[in-house]
């Protein structure tokens, strides 16, 4: 499969969705190692969306743990039902987050991210085996409709 992906920066939100869904798919189901794959697509959705910090939280242990990521530094461990990460986690439920300073509990590991949106990634047996967290520095920058296509970004992953 060709590294390069095709990117038109110039779309709307969900015709951007549109855009890179087939190019995600095409590029992780032409690798098996999860890891490199959960790079890729945060490599992905950074360049597509310029969002600020786009990374994913691995279960590990009874908590989460820093994974593959993209943007600055971040905290490495989340405590189950802590911050938006772990309550996504606790709730089982993508969590969007117009304004983090109205959220009690949301862990600030850049002041610049204001609000955000979680989503829980399931394995076939309905575990939780990771979370994607996406931060803005803009205020409400998330709705349903990131929620809906993330969650198919996150069902291309299961493939692997
Ligand atoms: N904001 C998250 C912590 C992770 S960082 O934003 C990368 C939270 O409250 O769960």
């Amino acid at each position: 499969m060709s590294q390069s992906l095709h990117l038109d920066k110039s779309l709307g939100k969900e015709e951007k969705y549109l855009q890179i869904l087939p190019q995600l798919k095409a590029l992780v189901q032409g690798e098996e190692d999860r890891i490199a794959n959960l790079a890729n697509t945060c490599a992905f959705l950074k360049e597509a969306f310029n969002w600020w910090w786009v990374g994913f939280y691995l279960v590990k242990n009874n908590e989460l743990v820093l994974g593959p990521f993209q943007g600055p530094v971040a905290c490495t461990r989340i405590a189950f039902g802590k911050g938006v990460c772990g309550s996504a986690w606790e709730a089982k439920k993508t969590i969007i987050v117009p304004n983090v300073h109205e959220f009690p509990g949301h862990i600030a590991c850049s002041s610049a991210s204001l609000s955000e949106i979680v989503l829980p990634m399931f394995d076939a047996k309905q575990e939780i085996i990771a979370v994607l967290d996406i931060d803005s520095e803009y205020l409400n920058h998330f709705d349903e409709m990131d929620a809906r296509y993330l969650n198919e970004v996150l069902n291309l992953l299961m493939i692997r």
